[in-house]
């Protein structure tokens, strides 16, 4: 059928989506810088962006794990602060609101019924709101003031690949342009320091043979796995977990480094998939400690490290990119490593179980 020729040489969509993605980062690159290497972005967006006191990022599922990556561009970078929410909770108990809120709607579909829910309301209160999604003319898209698009190209397989790191990369770009029309000096190229993301994907995707042995040495026939990280890993920890949930069914959780001895370190035994990430220099000892912690109790630990900060007993060592752009990049290794896992337990990798693609119903 039609979808058989659109995943060409493919077994899967999911496995075509990853390899997309340094297409996805350098087809950004482009969308996003006018002939004299500026950035391009729709002037109305930087007004309400440098109007805004606070920025409220409202989403659900992988697009909410990119919203908290965008959350520490934006505050880093354009120094607006931002709160980030799952929509479904926002919907029914919203947090009291500043006096200049901007309202940013990430969804891969534009079609997320939770998501709109919130977008009604915030309307109906005369709040702005901007969507970064994937389908222009989808719902989110339409009702909201702005729309910025991810130009990833379809995405078919229910677990979100490449729209999240389209997702990241556009949010660092408007963290930029913000950064920049505030007259905030910034020592950050974006689309420089995205084409060496890309480049870095490059070089992970090619590496599939490493980290499919790396799935059987972990999570072979594991019922469980932890993932561990701070601040920018801890995120991307999330969406870790959350990739192998959705398409291998095994259980895993994403937890900040110093908070699993805060109780969830009584679930490891002996053999228990623990997989840290260790990309950023200042917790690099930290983190480090924290997998002496697990494997102290038995845990089979992975470190997924970067070049610069690797360690000798390290699993797989990424390539260097800018320390703030390494979710583009870490999140590589592990959609593989759930690709793998549901692959080896004969999982529908596409169309996992109880899941859809885009979830119309609140
Ligand atoms: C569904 C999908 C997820 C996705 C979430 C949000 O649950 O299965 O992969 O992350 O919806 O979708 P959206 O289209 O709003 O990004």
């Amino acid at each position: 059928d039609a979808s058989d020729i659109e995943k060409g040489t493919y077994s899967h969509f999911m496995l075509k989506e990853i390899d997309e993605q340094p297409i996805v980062m350098r087809k950004i690159i482009n969308e996003y810088q006018n002939e004299n290497n500026e950035l391009k972005l729709d002037g109305d967006i930087r007004q309400a962006m440098k109007a805004a006191d606070r920025i409220y990022i409202i989403a659900a599922g992988t697009s909410y794990h990119a919203g908290l990556v965008g959350k520490e561009f934006i505050e880093k970078l354009a120094k607006i602060p931002v709160e980030v929410h799952v929509a479904s909770e926002f919907s029914y108990n919203m947090p009291l609101l500043s006096e200049k809120p901007l309202f940013i709607f990430i969804s891969q579909s534009g079609e997320t019924a939770d998501s709109r829910a919130v977008l009604v309301k915030i309307k109906e209160m005369g709040y702005p709101a901007l969507t970064i999604t994937n389908v222009p003319g989808s719902t989110l898209s339409r009702e909201a003031d702005y729309t910025l698009h991810l130009h990833a190209g379809p995405e078919i397989a229910v677990a979100s690949t490449k729209a999240y790191t389209a997702q990241i990369a556009v949010l660092a770009i408007l963290a930029v342009d913000t950064a920049n029309a505030k007259g905030i000096e910034l020592d950050f190229d974006p689309m420089q320091e995205l084409a060496i993301v890309a480049n870095a994907m490059e070089v992970l995707t090619a590496q599939k043979e490493t980290i499919e042995q790396l799935t059987r040495d972990y999570l072979a026939t594991t019922r469980n796995a932890f993932f561990i990280g701070r601040s920018a890993d801890y995120n991307v920890s999330l969406e870790g977990a959350l990739k192998l949930k959705e398409i291998s069914y095994i259980q895993a959780e994403g937890f900040a480094g110093g908070e699993l001895k805060h109780g969830t370190i009584a679930l490891i035994e002996e053999g228990t998939p623990v997989i840290a990430l260790a990309t950023q220099e200042n917790v690099n000892y930290s983190i480090r400690g924290n997998v002496q912690e697990v494997v102290a109790r038995g845990a089979n630990a992975m470190v997924i490290s970067m070049k610069g900060l690797e360690q000798d007993e390290d699993a797989f060592v990424l390539p260097h990119v800018h320390e703030l752009l390494t979710p583009l990049v870490s999140v590589v290794p592990l959609q593989l490593l759930a690709y793998y896992a549901a692959l080896h337990r004969d999982c529908d990798v596409d169309k996992p179980r109880n899941l859809a693609k885009s979830v119309t119903v609140e």
